[in-house]
């Protein structure tokens, strides 16, 4: 669905992205993670063709970002800013939805239901003005506008980032619920709870470089590769990590109480 072969970028003289190299299948969840400035809001820009690669290729369900109009990249991919204010642009919620839907979605019957069908699942106030909503709000209605489009792939930066606990949480359902559907997720985050909740593989980025492709249970317990890039792994992880002999094995929850159980 995704494939980067030998990717770099650099804005003006400074080499930002260093030989990158991956690829993701259709229906997988990725978390893409790495320290302040590693470069991955970068890099999730020259997946969406936002930015084109200044050497390698960024191939996106099977066209390769460089000669592909962003217009027909965006029926097929969404983008979730880091920042919800630098994606939201129309004076009402309503207004904003329609916004993104118009470019992929001809038939206004269609926009107006699936308009709807956002509104009712995120629980929105059509008329209200964005700017008069809450950081989490915001960031539902980005996220909103972004689902009505009902893309293949989501790339997701930081989604989750200044919501309190529920926010955060009513946000990774529905995300969780669109994979369960079928959508191919790539999603930068800085925390680590919410990456071994979700995601089923993690692509560390350190200074541009790409220095750890596994499944998260894999990274959760490589002490060297989290603290080369600066991360902490999850608490049951990191527990069981000093744990040591027996809790090898355990990484939720609930495989603490078994192991604990069987201990005693
Ligand atoms: N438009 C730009 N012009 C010049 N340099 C930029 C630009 N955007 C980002 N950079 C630089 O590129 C590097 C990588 O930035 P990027 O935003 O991709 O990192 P990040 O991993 O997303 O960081 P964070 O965790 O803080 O969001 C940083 O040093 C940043 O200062
Ligand atoms: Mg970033």
């Amino acid at each position: 669905m995704l494939r980067l072969n030998k990717v770099d970028f650099g804005y003006e003289a400074r080499s930002i992205i260093r030989d990158v190299s991956f690829e993701i299948d259709a229906g997988q969840f990725v978390a893409l993670v790495g320290e302040n400035g590693a470069g991955k809001s970068t890099l999730c820009r020259l997946c969406n063709g936002l930015l084109k690669p200044s050497s390698g290729t960024v191939t996106l369900d099977g066209k390769d970002t460089r000669n592909a109009r962003v217009s027909d990249l965006a029926r097929t991919v969404a983008y979730l800013f880091q920042n919800p204010d630098r994606q939201i642009c129309q004076n009402t919620v309503r207004d904003e939805i329609m916004f993104g839907l118009e470019y992929v979605v001809s038939d206004t019957e269609e926009q107006s239901r699936r308009c709807e069908q956002m509104l009712s699942l995120f629980a929105l106030d059509g008329r209200r003005e964005p700017f008069s909503m809450s950081r989490g709000e915001r960031q539902q209605l980005a996220l909103a506008s972004i689902l009505a489009r009902e893309p293949k792939v989501l790339i997701l930066d930081e989604p989750t980032t200044g919501l309190d606990y529920r926010e955060c949480m009513f946000i990774m359902e529905i995300i969780s619920h669109l994979h369960k559907k079928g959508a191919t997720i790539l999603m930068i985050s800085h925390d680590m709870e919410v990456v071994a909740d979700f995601a089923d593989r993690a692509l560390v980025l350190s200074k541009g470089r790409l220095i750890g492709d596994d499944t998260v249970r894999a990274l959760m317990k490589n002490r060297a590769l989290l603290s080369e890039a600066s991360l902490l792994p999850a608490q049951i992880p990191a527990l069981a990590l000093e744990l040591g002999a027996g809790f090898e094995q355990v990484f939720t929850i609930d495989d603490m109480l078994k192991r604990i159980k069987e201990t005693q």
